[in-house]
């Protein structure tokens, strides 16, 4: 069984991205055969224009993954570009894939609404995030709710092709949509996100995780009433509690005497300790770049050795190339 999931090197990774990917990701390297993670920068090319920015977000993705326990013994790290094979299987891919599938991707939609500009890059991303896919023989693609539209494209045109070419050359992936953990909420009550300034960054400096932690919107129930326990202090609180925690949280705001800011308090602490072995680790290959680029170097070129054979059977199939003797 192959897994492999994607993380485009956009901005400082947050709470969400942990509870929603990352974490899940890591703990997906234990439990199959082989797992294969990349940092799509090539996909970033579609929002980010600076390319020192590029290279810095690249590499702190690469160490927010080895922070959180990626073995790269165990599961592949690699840079999407690192492997450029990719490409071309988009190109042939692109050629089967019929604008009203991309026209109604949402994902698109949504970013032209937001302010991105309306290029042939972001409306081709899902033929790109296909070849992805497909490139590797991927078996599962953990990947949140977002996503999902994505896949089957993916699936659409991986059919598409072997049909036009008779041959069943790609394989079918099947989504695993990562549920575990419903949408995180941003310091704002709204799904955290980068976009919204309402995130919690996993590994900015302590000043910064505090900042965004005391900003927590509340409302200005006062300490001696009783308390909404879904409001989004709670909500956060909980992902770092446990099952009797969380009970016993829930009993005190029903309660009243409870202020939110000794709540926010505790889950700065509990944030902290959470994540302080994994900031270490961090701080470790990050004192090395050399090794991180090492390890990067040796997933892409595992990737490299699955992917290669599964463009040329596309090749071929296709009638590309010198004809095989
Ligand atoms: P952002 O919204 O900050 O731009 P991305 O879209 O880059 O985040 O998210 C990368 C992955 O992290 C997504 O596929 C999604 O599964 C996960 N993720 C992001 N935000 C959240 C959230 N608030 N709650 C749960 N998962 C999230
Ligand atoms: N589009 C994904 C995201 O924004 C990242 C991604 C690119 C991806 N290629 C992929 C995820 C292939 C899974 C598989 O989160």
């Amino acid at each position: 069984m192959r897994v492999l999931s994607g993380t485009q090197p956009s901005g400082q990774l947050h709470l969400g991205n942990y509870f929603g990917a990352l974490r899940q990701h890591v703990a997906l390297q234990e439990r199959h055969g082989e797992a294969l993670y990349f940092i799509a920068d090539y996909h970033s090319m579609t929002s980010l224009r600076d390319a020192a920015e590029r290279r810095r977000l690249t590499h702190d993705v690469a160490l927010d993954y080895l922070g959180c326990g990626l073995d790269p013994e165990r599961a592949s790290l690699f840079r999407q570009s690192d492997v450029p094979e990719v490409c071309e299987l988009a190109w042939l891919l692109s050629t089967v894939t019929p604008m009203g599938l991309l026209e109604r991707g949402h994902a698109y939609k949504d970013k032209v609404a937001q302010g991105l500009p309306a290029e042939h890059g972001l409306f081709a991303y899902p033929v790109l995030m296909a070849a992805d896919i497909l490139l590797y023989h991927a078996d599962l693609v953990p990947v949140g709710q977002d996503q999902k539209q994505h896949l089957e494209m993916a699936r659409d045109m991986a059919q598409r092709f072997n049909h036009a070419y008779g041959h069943e050359v790609l394989k079918l992936p099947e989504p695993h949509i990562l549920d575990g953990v419903a949408v995180v909420p941003g310091t704002d009550g709204r799904k955290m996100s980068k976009s919204y300034g309402n995130a919690i960054p996993m590994f900015a400096p302590l000043g910064e995780v505090k900042k965004a932690v005391m900003g927590i919107v509340t409302d200005s129930t006062p300490v001696d009433e009783p308390k909404d326990p879904s409001a989004t202090v709670f909500q956060l609180w909980n992902l770092f509690a446990s099952p009797d925690e969380r009970r016993e949280m829930a009993e005190r705001a029903a309660k009243g005497g409870l202020g939110y800011g000794d709540v926010k308090k505790d889950l700065l602490a509990r944030i902290t300790a959470h994540f302080a072995p994994l900031r270490e680790r961090r701080a470790a290959y990050e004192a090395k770049p050399e090794r991180v680029e090492e390890i990067l170097a040796a997933g892409a070129a595992r990737a490299r050795a699955i992917g290669r054979p599964v463009l040329e059977a596309a090749r071929e199939a296709a009638g590309l190339g010198a004809p095989r003797r």
